[in-house]
């Protein structure tokens, strides 16, 4: 009883396996095969992305598309021997092309054009033929130089970059400054060294003159205070 239920059922079921397995698109056949390195772009570059099968086989009535998170639309569709317009997302229309003439031998390329900060990520290049289908993955690594997310950093550190340097600029002036006038105060300083050594030297030489012609005036064994030299220290008043 209960093997012949099983048969009884399991014979739709293989049935519809099989009409399942004509149906459904199947993996074989050919492989698809991308670039194993990620492709670098600067934004505003032109950037290829190539994919080919493997083994060599011609692919011009093949579908052939790249795409990203979605299936369709697509960033690129190629079906029925030419692009599909209508199944290609918005911000790629007019930016992209399609390298095909190597297609005969399962070579393609897309090239997009003027690449953007967004267009940084996965692709995949998947090529259908009847049932068969496989896809290979590429990596787009899109670079940016300057661009307007990183601009209002910018508008920051503009003015505190100024004022930083106008601060220094003043800064510097004012020990400059400071510097000369010091530098003309020591000088005045010196100066008046050189006036008060002078007025010294004049004072000694005074005094030394008068102690002289004061010796001379009583040189002749005559009495008072007898010659004790310049420098005896003579209480003489100026
Ligand atoms: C990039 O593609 C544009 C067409 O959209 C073309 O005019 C330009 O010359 C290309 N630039 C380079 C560097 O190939
Ligand atoms: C490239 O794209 C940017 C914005 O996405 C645009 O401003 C610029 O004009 C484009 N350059 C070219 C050569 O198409």
């Amino acid at each position: 009883m209960e093997p012949a239920a099983s048969l009884h059922f399991s014979l739709p079921a293989s049935l519809l396996l099989l009409l399942l397995r004509l149906l459904a698109p199947v993996s074989a056949q050919f492989t698809v095969q991308g670039p194993a390195d990620p492709i670098l772009a600067m934004v505003g570059e032109n950037t290829t992305l190539h994919c080919h099968l493997s083994p060599e086989k011609n692919a011009e009535d093949m579908e052939v598309r790249w795409f990203r998170s979605q299936f369709s639309p697509a960033v690129l569709v190629y079906k029925g021997g030419r692009e599909r317009t209508e199944e290609q997302m918005e911000e790629y229309r007019g930016r992209t092309t399609l390298v095909s003439k190597d297609i005969s031998r399962g070579k393609v390329a897309l090239v997009i054009h003027n690449v953007t900060a967004q267009e940084n990520g996965i692709y995949r290049c998947y090529f259908q033929e009847g049932r068969s289908y496989d896809e290979a993955m590429i990596h787009l690594k899109v670079a940016e130089y300057f661009t307007p997310s990183t601009y209002p950093l910018v508008v920051i550190l503009a003015p505190i970059l100024a004022i930083l340097i106008i601060l220094m600029a003043v800064s510097i002036c004012c020990s400059k400054k400071l510097h000369r006038e010091k530098k003309i105060l020591s000088e005045e300083k010196d100066v008046e060294q050189e006036e008060k050594e002078i007025a010294q030297q004049l004072q000694e030489e005074l005094r030394w003159r008068r102690t002289l012609l004061h010796a001379v005036c009583e040189l002749p064994g005559t009495m008072g205070p007898s010659w004790k030299g310049p420098h005896a220290g003579s209480p003489l008043a100026f």
